[in-house]
């Protein structure tokens, strides 16, 4: 992580949360742009454990995902002897700085994440302070490492940009703390939308699973999710205003393949929606295949990667420890 005199990379930071299955649109964008740039950047990758608590759950399952996740991001490619990879719980930093950010944070600034308004309709029952102040532990995760870029799907736009707000305001208040975060954007995939629902972005939390492909999900299922993938009336594959559906599925094939939309609808001049449903079920099943292979090998010692993740906290712990020494002598923590 120290960069050297000569060559001084950008530091990335990014995260995801263990909440049992990655999405195409998790990976498509996030953690196949964390793969992407290891040797370009120094690179901090964490499961978000914290983060998952703001809504209930089971201590087992949770433990369980948490492992499974940080699995799955070895098997994307993340490469620990490169980046930093961690589980956020085994740094207590994280938790430390929150408090402090939370005290320079506006109620009404926390009052217009869309996140929070979105969640808090969907957990009517659980609205609790932890879901309210979301953005404030993710702004802690990100300005622990002073890092530069952050690499997330648009959804995490707004938490970005209210990150910026803070450090914004504690480094006025006391000089160059923080370094000014910006988000990192897939070129296609920021947005995935789901299969079944081309207006609504594609998540894990779906009531119906057909509206989400997973990393995880057999070969066959996948392609019949694609094939059963909600397009539009006409026949031609186009990329146009008012056919999401397809606008969705081009972009995933897009950012699977590397094609060009126009190379995309070259490739399927004169073919009908079936067989470009099923080009991209394939594709996306091809690229998944080597690392549900590689997941399972992990899987299979679990010691292994426990020794891992926690080689990872230690990396991680000294830099964000001396983030938050700053952090704490500057307001006055005695
Ligand atoms: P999470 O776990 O919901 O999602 C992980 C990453 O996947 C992206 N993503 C998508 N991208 C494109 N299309 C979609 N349909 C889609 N769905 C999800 C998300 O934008 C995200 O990049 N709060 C974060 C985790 C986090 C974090 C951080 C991220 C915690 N601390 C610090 C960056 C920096 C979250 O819940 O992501």
């Amino acid at each position: 992580m120290e960069p050297s005199v000569t060559e001084k990379k950008k530091i990335v930071l990014s995260g995801i949360q263990p909440s049992g299955l990655i999405t195409i649109g998790n990976y498509l964008g996030a953690v196949k742009t964390w793969s992407e740039i290891q040797e370009k950047y120094n690179c901090v990758f964490m499961i978000a454990n914290l983060h998952a608590t703001t809504v209930r759950q089971d201590p087992a399952v949770l433990r369980k995902n948490t492992l499974e996740a940080f699995a799955v991001l070895l098997a994307c490619g993340i490469d620990p002897e490169r980046s930093i990879v961690f589980i956020q719980s085994h740094v207590p930093a994280h938790a430390e700085l929150t408090w402090a950010l939370s005290c320079y944070t506006q109620f009404g600034e926390l009052s217009r994440m869309t996140q929070f308004k979105d969640k808090s309709a969907r957990y009517a029952d659980n609205i609790n302070a932890g879901l309210f102040n979301y953005p404030v532990l993710m702004a802690s995760d990100i300005l622990l490492y002073q890092a530069g870029l952050v690499p997330v799907g648009e959804d995490q736009k707004q938490h970005v940009e209210l990150t910026r707000d803070i450090a914004g305001r504690f480094n006025g208040l006391y000089g160059n703390v923080f370094t000014m975060p910006e988000c990192l954007f897939p070129k296609a995939g920021k947005r995935i939308m789901s299969l079944q629902d081309p207006a609504k972005k594609m998540s894990k939390s779906d009531p119906n699973p057909k509206g989400y492909a997973a990393l995880l999900d057999d070969r066959d299922v996948i392609i019949k999710k694609f094939k059963s993938a909600v397009t539009d009336s006409e026949t031609a594959v186009r990329f146009a205003e008012g056919k999401a559906g397809i606008n969705n599925l081009m972009g995933i094939y897009s950012a699977f393949t590397g094609k060009s939309y126009e190379e995309i609808e070259a490739e399927f001049a004169g073919h009908g929606y079936g067989d470009f449903k099923l080009a991209v079920g394939e594709t996306v099943a091809d690229a998944f295949a080597p690392i549900k292979a590689e997941y399972a090998r992990l899987m299979d010692d679990k010691e292994y990667l426990k020794k891992l993740a926690a080689e990872g906290a230690e990396k991680a712990n000294r830099i964000a420890r001396r983030t938050l020494d700053k952090v704490y002598r500057k307001i006055g923590y005695l």
